[in-house]
């Protein structure tokens, strides 16, 4: 687990994407100025759930919707994986925006216009199929490429019901992809595959966190966060 310990580690780089809006419409030029975010929209694993998994069929009623988890922060169960907040908390906090919809628990453009969160426990980046051709269970039927066709979903209905908003939205929304990958290299550690064998799963893993970033860059980015993969192993 070592190596995968320090393979990992060297992916922990953190990338901060600084994307400029270049229709920022706001009072300030200013990159740092983080009051002028409106919303924001999460995506990635139990790293980044906050309800998701508790209402997907497949998951809902898992282990983390009763105590201790919550006990810590919000006093009972709030649909992430932890006893306490989760790194999107502390940014929802910073940036001064309402605490994003998880995606399954909402309908409507009015439901969604103040943020969403994708991210779902257990999502893997590869989709299931890719990760079944290569003989690996995926613990949930989802992935990255299921939480963009989510956002493609929302960005479509946002922009019918208030196009004339549409470029605010896209100036004044944050991103926040969270780690993603943990999940596939776990896939594969637990069928027992080599350290070397789950390496090779990496340029995989970042192809398709790639292509999910085209995705959500293309209607819509004004600022986004990519999370990098967690220490594993011992
Ligand atoms: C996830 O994506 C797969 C492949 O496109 C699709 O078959 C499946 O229905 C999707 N799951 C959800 C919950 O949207
Ligand atoms: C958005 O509007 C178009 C055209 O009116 C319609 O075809 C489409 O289904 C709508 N999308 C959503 C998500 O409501
Ligand atoms: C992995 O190896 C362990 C120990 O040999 C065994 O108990 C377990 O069933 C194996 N798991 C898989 C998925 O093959
Ligand atoms: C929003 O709607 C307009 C007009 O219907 C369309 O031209 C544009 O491509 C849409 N943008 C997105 C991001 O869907």
């Amino acid at each position: 687990m070592a190596a995968v310990a320090r393979l990992l580690v060297a992916l922990l780089v953190v990338f901060l994407v600084c994307a400029k809006a270049t229709s920022y419409p706001g009072p300030s030029d200013d990159h740092h100025d983080l009051a002028r975010y409106s919303r924001i929209f999460g995506f990635g694993n139990s790293f980044t759930d906050t309800g998701n998994a508790d209402i997907f069929p497949p998951t809902a009623g898992g282990i983390d919707t009763r105590p201790p988890y919550g006990e810590t922060f919000f006093g009972h169960p709030s649909g992430r994986a932890s006893d306490g907040r989760l790194l999107i908390d502390f940014l929802v906090e910073e940036l001064k925006v309402p605490q994003p919809l998880p995606y399954l628990a909402g309908k409507t453009a009015a439901d969604f216009v103040l943020g969403v969160n994708f991210a779902l426990s257990g999502a893997t980046a590869l989709e299931p199929e890719s990760l079944r051709s290569m003989g690996l269970m995926s613990f949930v039927p989802f992935s990255l490429v299921n939480e963009t066709k989510w956002f493609e979903h929302v960005v479509q209905l946002l922009n019918n019901s208030s196009a004339p908003e549409q470029r605010k939205i896209t100036a004044t929304s944050f991103f926040f992809v969270g780690e993603m990958g943990i999940n596939d290299y776990y896939a594969s550690l637990l069928s027992n595959r080599t350290v070397d064998q789950t390496k090779s799963l990496v340029p995989h893993v970042v192809g398709v966190i790639r292509s999910a970033i085209t995705v959500l860059t293309a209607p819509l980015l004004s600022e986004l966060y990519l999370g990098g993969v967690r220490r594993m192993g011992v």
